[in-house]
């Protein structure tokens, strides 16, 4: 019993250690859906727009990131790959060098072909979503999700003027909102450090900016692990197929066993 209890220990300290990575700032639910086509489409339209500046994901190839999200080679090519001279079959690489973007953003923008994994999908859709004005800072901007980042806000013509500041926000007791016992409305408590996009400053209503991000997470998530839908659909067939081949396994052991007992 001791034993299995110091199993049970080891099986779950890795959740502990995920639970710990936000660094104690709540992060919100991602919620990709890695079968939907078209979220990884406009996800893919995304990275390469507005991240692959800096950012490269060179484990990947334009030409697998076409095939399995069913985008047409020639589309690809036109609308998704922008450095020159990029073939289909390139990985997708970038022209800045390292050296030089350690100088004008203070840190290298790694790779991000693997991000998803290291960092976690509820992780990267909260810090997407969580630059502010900070005025203290050099490029003006800040991040709740990660402190003094080096990023400029990429998105932020896209999302609007985002401030961080004091605000009435519903009280919450674990993830339900308190309803006040007479009128049933939700209970109301001044909170300071809350994130607000001032209204009509950005391109997208804050829903859309919401589905932007999250396509762009499912993307990311996708490109970590490319093969992930096809392992889940291929582990179905398996064990459809084990449990036929039970029947008959046991069948056949039945048939084995008559004369021995
Ligand atoms: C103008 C250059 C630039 C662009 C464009 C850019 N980034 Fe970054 N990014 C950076 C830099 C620099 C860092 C490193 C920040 C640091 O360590 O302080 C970074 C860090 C990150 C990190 C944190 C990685 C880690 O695990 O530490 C993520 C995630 C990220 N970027 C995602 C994106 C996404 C997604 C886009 C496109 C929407 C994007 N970036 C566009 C420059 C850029």
């Amino acid at each position: 019993m001791k034993k299995q209890l110091i199993a049970l220990v080891f099986a779950l300290l890795p959740g502990f250690a995920m639970a710990a990575g936000g660094h104690g700032v709540a992060l919100d639910e991602a919620n990709i859906d890695l079968s939907d086509k078209a979220s990884l489409q406009d996800g893919a339209r995304t990275f390469t727009n507005y991240c692959m500046g800096c950012h490269s994901a060179q484990y990947q190839r334009y030409e697998r990131v076409a095939t399995d999200l069913g985008i047409p080679e020639q589309v690809m090519l036109d609308n998704l790959v922008f450095s020159d001279g990029s073939l289909i079959g390139d990985h997708m690489k970038i022209g800045m060098r390292p050296e030089d973007s350690k100088v004008w953003f203070g840190a290298a923008p790694p790779d991000l072909t693997m991000v998803a994994r290291v960092r976690g999908e509820d992780w990267l859709y909260s810090y997407m979503r969580s630059f502010y004005e900070d005025s203290s800072r050099p490029l003006g901007w800040n991040n709740t999700v990660f402190e003094n980042v080096g990023m400029p806000n990429v998105l932020g013509e896209l999302q609007g003027r985002q401030i961080k500041g004091c605000k009435p926000m519903p009280v919450k007791d674990g993830n339900k909102v308190v309803r006040d016992p007479l009128t049933g409305e939700a209970m109301l408590e001044e909170q300071c450090d809350v994130l607000t996009v001032v209204e009509g400053t950005g391109t997208q209503t804050e829903e859309e900016f919401d589905t932007t991000v999250r396509n762009l997470v499912a993307f990311l998530s996708y490109s970590a692990d490319p093969i992930k839908e096809t392992r889940h659909r291929i582990g179905v067939y398996v064990l459809l197929y084990l449990a036929f081949f039970f029947v008959f396994a046991y069948l056949l052991k039945r048939e084995y066993w008559r004369d021995v007992h």
